[in-house]
């Protein structure tokens, strides 16, 4: 017999009367001398089916073995629901054990653990209601993800994990190497990359960009969506090691294109949540974040405000908040500088643009003050900075000049400067951090709890 998952089930897709095969593992058991009632999931959908196995049917040995945890088979007949809480449940035919779940060891016995507990047991957490539903939005974002872009004629561009060039994350970057570090080859007391496996010193990506930009200086419109690593050390509830990473990059796309884009990109994911995860967000509305689905629903209606690095700093220098960091222009923001405009000021989204070019990377265009570049953060409520992006600098020259005055190497970027020495053009692009969106979309407070198995430093066990 075909098995049939729980979603199916409770979408109406079988009809009262009919025998069913459902497969999962057990949520709650319940009951007394005659019945034994035993909620199923298996993780389709976050509702689980009440099974109904009546006692005479069975061997008491085998109802005695099933307890929360463990994996079953059940056939039965689908009856409508007496209970509450549900319209269908099954009356057990036919129980199989395929694992019990010891009750004196299972550590997901009870219910209300804490998400600081539920991390020390990532392995298992996934079997929990809020796991279940966050990673299934997860899912569901990173499906919407690739449809924006395929039905807008982008093309996803797979970018190198391992790589040599350090341009953009010198300092923060994870080493990747063969070497014996008990025994580093040396050559007059530095290390000899040339015996390394690459000939050369290489690491783990930080950003797909500049790959990108090769691609979108060929496919016009791409997009990378991969892990990205970054070794450093900030133990917040909004940095991860190891983070995804979502990056479109467009030929002559300018800097309102790429705001226009990113806008749009954002309203279309939190719609799409909206549309298809409605159960697994109104769990999470309920138990963590009574305003969850109202922030949603206020995201996708409302313009974007834009305004320049400038204006912000004014508004933050008027505001008569007491900040921890002082604001200056010439400073980098800080969430709580982030949240302030985005939560009390503009009270919605905020696109800031045009940061001075001393706190931003070297290949965001210079503006005709040369002081500020063509860059653009997207702040989103609770999370602070959520994208960042820029229109790129086409010109060879001012882009040598920037290389220069950062301590850039440039004969280690030769290929990244071929760009611009054939068939240069303008384009822009960003990046949108995967995780720190789902903490929006879900309404988790912590980045360890939005992605399966979270790197952070001294934490890699799972
Ligand atoms: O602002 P970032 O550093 O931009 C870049 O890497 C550019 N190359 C993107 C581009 O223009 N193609 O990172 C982009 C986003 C941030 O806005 C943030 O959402 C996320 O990546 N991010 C992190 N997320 C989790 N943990 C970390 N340690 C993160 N660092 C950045
Ligand atoms: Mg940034």
């Amino acid at each position: 017999m075909k098995q049939i998952f729980v979603k199916n089930l409770l979408q109406g897709e079988v009809s009262v009367g009919e025998t069913v095969l459902v497969k999962g593992w057990v949520r709650t058991k319940r009951g007394n001398k005659n019945v034994a009632f035993i909620a199923i999931n298996d993780g389709s959908i976050i509702h689980s089916i009440q099974v109904v196995a009546d006692l005479v049917n069975f061997d008491e040995e085998l109802i005695k073995r099933i307890s929360t945890g463990a994996c079953l088979a059940v056939t039965g007949e689908l009856v409508a629901s007496m209970g509450q809480g549900q319209s269908v449940e099954i009356q057990a035919k036919d129980i199989h054990i395929y694992g019990e779940a010891d009750p004196e060891t299972f550590p997901l016995q009870k219910k209300g653990h804490t998400l600081e507990f539920l991390r020390e047991i990532a392995h298992l957490r996934p079997r929990t209601n809020t796991f279940g539903a966050v990673f299934r939005i997860r899912h569901e974002m990173a499906y919407a993800l690739h449809t924006f872009y395929h039905e807008r004629g982008f093309f996803y561009l797979h970018t190198p994990i391992i790589t040599a060039s350090d341009a953009e994350g010198a300092g923060q970057m994870f080493q990747v190497t063969t070497m014996d570090l008990n025994n580093v080859p040396k050559v007059e007391g530095e290390v000899d990359y040339n015996a390394d496996f690459f000939g050369k010193s290489a690491h783990l990506t930080v950003s797909g960009q500049l790959e990108g930009e090769l691609g979108a200086m060929a496919l016009s419109k791409i997009y990378t969506f991969g892990p990205t690593f970054r070794a450093e050390n900030s133990n917040t509830p909004r940095h991860l090691a190891e983070f995804w990473m979502n990056e479109p990059e467009m030929a002559f796309y300018e800097i309102q294109d790429n705001m226009d884009l990113a806008e749009e990109f954002l309203k279309y994911l939190v719609k799409w949540a909206l549309e298809h995860c409605m159960d697994d967000l109104q769990f999470l509305n309920d138990l963590y974040d009574k305003e969850l689905i109202d922030r949603l629903k206020s995201v996708i209606d409302v313009k974007f405000e834009r305004l320049t690095y400038t204006e912000a700093i004014d508004i933050l220098q008027k505001s008569g908040q007491k900040f921890e960091f002082k604001v200056d222009w010439g400073v980098d923001l800080q969430s709580e500088h982030e949240r302030y405009l985005v939560e009390k000021h503009f009270k919605k989204p905020v696109i800031l643009t045009d940061y001075p070019k001393d706190i931003k990377a070297f290949y965001m265009k210079v503006n005709d003050d040369g002081k500020t570049v063509r860059a653009m953060d997207v702040l989103f409520p609770r999370i602070g900075e959520i994208i960042g992006g820029s229109q790129r600098e086409e010109r060879l020259d001012v882009l040598k000049k920037r290389m220069e005055d950062m301590g850039i190497p440039e004969k280690e970027m030769w290929w990244y400067l071929d760009t611009r020495r054939f068939g240069t053009a303008p384009h822009a692009g960003f990046g949108l951090g995967f995780e720190r969106f789902l903490l929006f979309v879900t309404g988790m407070s912590n980045i360890r709890d939005v992605i399966p198995f979270p790197r952070t430093p001294m934490n890699a066990e799972f």
